[in-house]
């Protein structure tokens, strides 16, 4: 794989490591998958999945593990609750449950045994990518791109465009505030122009006095499928797991990486705060929910004192 033939096709495959333990939402995470709790009425994965469609993926792998049957289960078919929803004349729903995915989209499980880590689970899905090109979408990054109701391209969409305009592996970056840096893969660039610029180095979850900058890498990826070979030979690092980290730095010194600051806003919904956040916000923008959300969230300040502008 040469650089040259790293981004030169759209990408067409996205993979999402779903093999994670989950532990920061425990008891919750016991018996439901992360990605399975639900913005409103979404759960995190189709989100992430739509956004992988809209930029181009008609193959989606989902890397699990043998307690996620929930994962596989919701995108199958459910035969026996379309047949009720049919006879019951519930069209609207009926139309929900059939398109979680779209026509010509497929969905690939493989599974991870051992959750040796981020790096790793990408790893599993060698055998299904094969030699091209492809995208790693974190379903726990929840990304809209929308703003006075007005809907942007998705972060992978973007990523996407920038990957095949410039031939290159393309990373999802946001600024944190500097004491933040050791919860994120951190990244040097050079000839940053404030959207894109070429990694120079790549590190996991460095303290903030060792952090070499303040942009952090967040749940998208387009990757060259050379990061595999990288990966085979990637031993464990930061929390004792093969982190994708340290093969996209062994990748920086064959390829050129990108680093992309999106148009959009990133909840970490692998937070409770964040996974409130953004239901908050989802409920304040929804279509049908809003003016109601709206209310009830100045009714529910005003009784506890604050005022909507603090
Ligand atoms: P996280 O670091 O968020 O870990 O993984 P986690 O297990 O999901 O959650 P906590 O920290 O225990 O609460 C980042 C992503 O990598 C996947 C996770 O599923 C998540 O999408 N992952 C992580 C795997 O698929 N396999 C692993 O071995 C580790």
């Amino acid at each position: 794989m040469t650089p040259a033939s790293a981004g030169s096709r759209r990408i067409r495959k996205a993979v999402f490591p779903v093999a994670g333990l989950g532990t920061r939402f425990l008891p919750a995470t016991k018996t439901v998958p992360k990605e399975m709790l639900p913005i409103v009425d979404r759960p995190l994965i189709q989100y992430a999945v739509d956004e992988a469609i809209e930029a181009g993926c008609d193959t989606l792998v989902f890397v699990t593990n043998r307690y996620k049957h929930a994962v596989a289960d919701y995108f199958d078919k459910a035969y026996e609750l379309e047949q009720k929803l049919e006879r019951a004349g519930k069209t609207e729903q009926l139309e929900l449950v059939r398109h979680v995915l779209p026509e010509g989209v497929r969905a690939i499980f493989v599974t991870q045994a051992e959750a040796l880590g981020l790096g790793h689970a990408v790893l599993c899905a060698k055998p299904v990518i094969g030699d091209e090109p492809f995208a790693v979408l974190l379903p726990d990054d929840l990304i809209w791109n929308r703003r006075d109701g007005v809907q942007g391209d998705g972060a992978l969409k973007q990523m996407a465009d920038v990957s095949q305009a410039a031939n290159a592996s393309v990373i999802a970056i946001q600024d944190v505030p500097r004491d933040k840096t050791g919860s994120y893969g951190i990244v040097a660039t050079e000839a940053f122009d404030g959207r894109q610029g070429r990694i120079t180095r790549i590190v996991e979850k460095p303290a903030p006095d060792a952090a070499p900058s303040t942009l952090a890498v967040v749940g998208r990826y387009v990757l060259s499928p050379r990061i595999f070979d990288l990966l085979e030979t990637t031993r464990p690092g930061a929390g004792g797991e093969i982190q994708l980290t340290d093969a996209i730095q062994a990748l920086l010194a064959e390829e050129p990486v990108l680093a992309y600051r999106f148009q959009g806003t990133r909840f970490d919904c692998g937070t409770h705060i964040g996974l409130v956040e953004a239901t908050i916000r989802h409920a304040l923008d929804h279509e049908i929910l809003s003016d109601q959300a709206r209310r009830m969230m100045s009714e529910a300040l005003a009784e506890m004192g604050v005022s909507d502008s603090e």
